[in-house]
């Protein structure tokens, strides 16, 4: 070491110590203000831009830290930290250079996606939602975090909250569905999770709301598209999951690629300080998208220098990989068009997030080898993964019950999803490693064991075009079978006519959803659909199990496919949890989130839609001057709130306590559930409300409560809501949240089209 490199190192380490203050664990705000103005009272101006820049990992993922350009950058002290790095090692030795080698040694915060799970994966998010079940959510996100901390990660970029209602948009499968009401309570479970009682121990890391705000709502359903929506409809459908991330304590927030009112999100004022920061109260940092600066040139709002100054004044805290804030805002500085109480500002929220994540008092907090080797994929998480992934699967269809199959006999597994390793975890699954997973087939084998014979073909490549089965196999996830369709076909068909049964394992690669993978076409790809078609005339029954990340368009297996199962990416343990279904171990309980199109002109389509001044009086017929289509009923193949059982359930006894209220009351629903059919399983019971009048017109019907409940045959049980005047609140037109008197109908049923109703009438 040079004498001068050694001098500054020394000085380095005696001014990071000497931030008494800041050695302290505590989470008193005193302490923590008095931690940052010392360290901000040393900082130099590039100190504080450093603080506010999140470079990608660029060459560290396969180099040396220390000879890096990332690692270079940190030794300067001109980055705030890192992300999707993986290996305790490697992020090791950046915090050390951060802390050793820069000036003042200010820890850095390591950011990754992990989005549903870190080795070990659990069904992609859109999965977990269909499971309704909140408690198994919360632990996926704990074990998701005790993963994650265990190498080195205590920031992770997620939940990922955006409402969806067009199945053409690939990031449907990040998020939770179409409805605000489930989309909050699960934003909510997914920060308690994440962050769990506080990030006080080194397995709670902090979560990221994200994107922030309306990204869901792209027109036309092409990623990155622009976004333009009535402040209403914002706060009534699309804000709600945002607002319970924030309720629920969320360190952070992750601006949106759109615009929002014609402003890109990250520099979007209103969004940013006035409803986030001001209605919300959100009080931590505000980071970018990757490289979301930099894009609002293409928006058209101006170069580098002008939108990162606008993005600032905003409110946005912290810039990922733009390099906007770091190489523009002393200049803006100087020249006047912004002040240095806003850079301070920013700098104070992303040091205030090191600091409550603990990194002052002890920078290597998330850095343990030891628990890099013990904590992970372990079988206590495997065992988790694999039994919410069998509550995440929606049965579509059942026909003569062909589902459960027996354990025996001939099976025949067939199509391009049934062998393939690396697109079982599904999209976002960055710190996954598909060698340790199962293929479907051998979830299959395994649960057969020596009582039956399963085998297996082909049948189809993914799409008969190379070119788009290259588009949606990215990331090491190719599976192209270089013999000809018809090929494969005969090879399947043979096989299944030998068989007693065949499993399809069909539909979408990892990579068909996610982000930049939109489809204006969401069904079955032909060659699939030309393989089906020949499984079937073999005259065998045929399951298909439908791979997917959003909605699809299954209009036509609906009508000929006897059994269908919709497996999304069920993550690391799917295989094992896809035999425990099919073979009826478990029985399926997962219900749609999402409206399942017949066609992608219905596109975008909800359940909760405001009625029109003409509606239809029959679905199945065209009716001139009402509202409609004149080649399709406006129903759904499938509503919002569908699946299916091995058993059947009964719905009774709906009542209402009262059917009178006043501000201050609660009234019960309730509806007695009976377990009718002769398998234990777990039902989810959905409740519904419509403000029938109101200042402004009110949806049809909105999720209001839902439970999950498990019932042996024959055995019921009494579900209780209860119906606050919370419940029947909307914003007005003024956003103002309210419950205005009248009449709301009360509605409770086993999914949004099967329901009984009745009114209360609030005073
Ligand atoms: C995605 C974010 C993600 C970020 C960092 C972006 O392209 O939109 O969801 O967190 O990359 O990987």
């Amino acid at each position: 070491m040079k004498p001068h490199t050694f001098l500054l190192s020394a000085i380095a380490l005696i001014l990071a110590l000497s931030a008494v203050s800041c050695s302290k664990t505590s989470q008193s705000d005193a302490e923590m203000n008095a931690c940052i103005d010392s360290i901000m009272a040393k900082m130099t101006l590039d100190e504080k831009l450093g603080q506010l820049n999140l470079p990608a990992a660029g060459d560290i993922v396969t180099g040396k830290a220390s000879q890096s350009n990332i690692g270079r950058l940190i030794a300067e002290g001109k980055a705030g930290g890192v992300f999707n790095v993986k290996g305790v090692e490697k992020i090791k030795e950046l915090q050390r250079i951060a802390v050793e080698e820069s000036r003042l040694g200010i820890p850095l915060i390591f950011g990754m996606d992990v989005i549903h799970g870190y080795e070990t994966v659990f069904p992609i998010p859109l999965a977990l939602s269909c499971s309704w079940d909140t408690a198994a959510i919360r632990r996926s996100a704990r074990i998701a975090a005790t993963e994650a901390s265990a190498c080195g990660i205590c920031w992770t970029f997620s939940p990922m909250v955006d409402i969806c209602r067009d199945p053409r948009w690939g990031r449907m499968a990040e998020g939770s569905g179409e409805d605000p009401f489930l989309g909050a309570a699960i934003a909510r479970v997914m920060v308690e999770g994440y962050q769990g009682d506080g990030l006080k121990k080194n397995d709670e890391i902090m979560a990221c709301v994200k994107h922030f705000a309306l990204y869901g709502a792209a027109e036309a359903g092409r990623d990155y598209n622009t976004v333009d929506m009535s402040r209403q409809r914002m706060f009534n459908d699309y804000f709600a999951p945002y607002k319970a991330g924030a309720d629920a304590g969320a360190g952070s927030f992750m601006t949106s690629f759109n615009l929002v009112d014609g402003i890109p999100a990250t520099a979007n004022r209103w969004l940013v300080t006035d409803v986030l920061r001001g209605m919300w109260n959100f009080d931590g940092f505000v980071v970018t998208d990757y490289a979301s600066i930099a894009e609002m040139r293409q928006h058209g709002i101006g170069d580098l220098k002008v939108s990162s100054a606008m993005a600032l004044a905003a409110g946005t805290d912290m810039d990922m990989v733009a390099d906007g804030f770091s190489g523009t805002l002393a200049q803006s500085l100087e020249e006047g068009n912004i002040d240095m109480g806003q850079i301070d500002t920013a700098v104070r929220r992303v040091l205030e997030a090191k600091y409550k994540l603990g990194l002052f008092a002890d920078p290597y907090k998330y850095i343990d080898a030891k628990r890099e080797q013990t904590e992970v994929y372990t079988e206590a998480n495997r065992t988790e993964a694999r039994r919410i992934a069998t509550e995440t699967f929606v049965l579509l269809k059942n026909e003569g019950n062909i589902l459960p199959l027996r354990k025996g006999g001939r099976i025949a597994v067939v199509g391009p999803l049934a062998d393939t390793r690396a697109n079982m975890p599904g999209t976002w699954s960055v710190a996954a490693v598909p060698e340790k997973y199962k293929t479907v087939v051998e979830g299959i084998r395994d649960a057969v064991g020596p009582r039956g014979t399963v085998t297996y073909a082909k049948g189809s490549n993914l799409y008969a075009d190379p070119a788009l089965e290259a588009a949606v196999t990215v990331f090491g996830r190719q599976m192209r079978d270089p013999r000809s369709e018809e090929a494969l076909r005969a090879e399947a068909v043979a096989l299944a006519r030998s068989c007693d049964v065949v499993i399809a394992a069909m539909g979408e690669a990892s990579e068909s959803s996610g982000e930049a993978a939109s489809r204006t076409d969401i069904s079955l790809p032909d060659t699939q659909k030309k393989l089906l078609e020949a499984l079937l005339a073999t005259g065998k029954p045929v399951v298909m199990l439908n791979f997917s990340g959003r909605a699809n368009v299954m209009t036509w297996e609906s009508a000929q496919v006897p059994a269908i199962l919709n497996v999304w990416f069920g993550g690391s343990e799917a295989a094992d949890a896809i035999a425990d279904v099919v073979f009826g171990d478990v029985s399926p309980s997962g219900k749609l989130t999402i409206t399942m199109p017949r066609s992608v002109g219905q596109i975008p389509i909800y359940y909760s839609q405001l009625n029109t001044g003409r509606p239809k009086n029959n679905d199945a017929q065209f009716e001139k001057y009402l509202s409609g289509y004149i080649d399709s009923p406006n129903s759904p193949l499938y509503p919002f709130g569908y699946g299916l059982s091995y058993t059947t359930f009964s719905y009774s006894d709906f009542a209402l306590s009262a059917h009178d209220m006043k501000s201050g009351d609660t009234v019960t629903a309730s509806v007695r559930v009976t377990n009718t059919g002769s398998r234990e399983a777990d039902e989810i019971v959905q409740l519904y409300i419509r403000d029938i009048e109101a200042s402004t017109s009110r949806p049809l019907k909105e999720l209001k409560g839902f439970r999950r409940i498990h019932l042996k045959p024959g055995e019921n049980a009494t579900v209780e809501f209860p119906v606050t005047v919370d419940l029947l609140k909307h914003y007005n037109y003024e956003l103002e949240y309210v419950a205005e008197p009248g009449e709301f109908s009360i509605m409770i049923g086993p999914d949004s089209r099967t329901l009984r109703s009745a009114t209360i009438t609030l005073h």
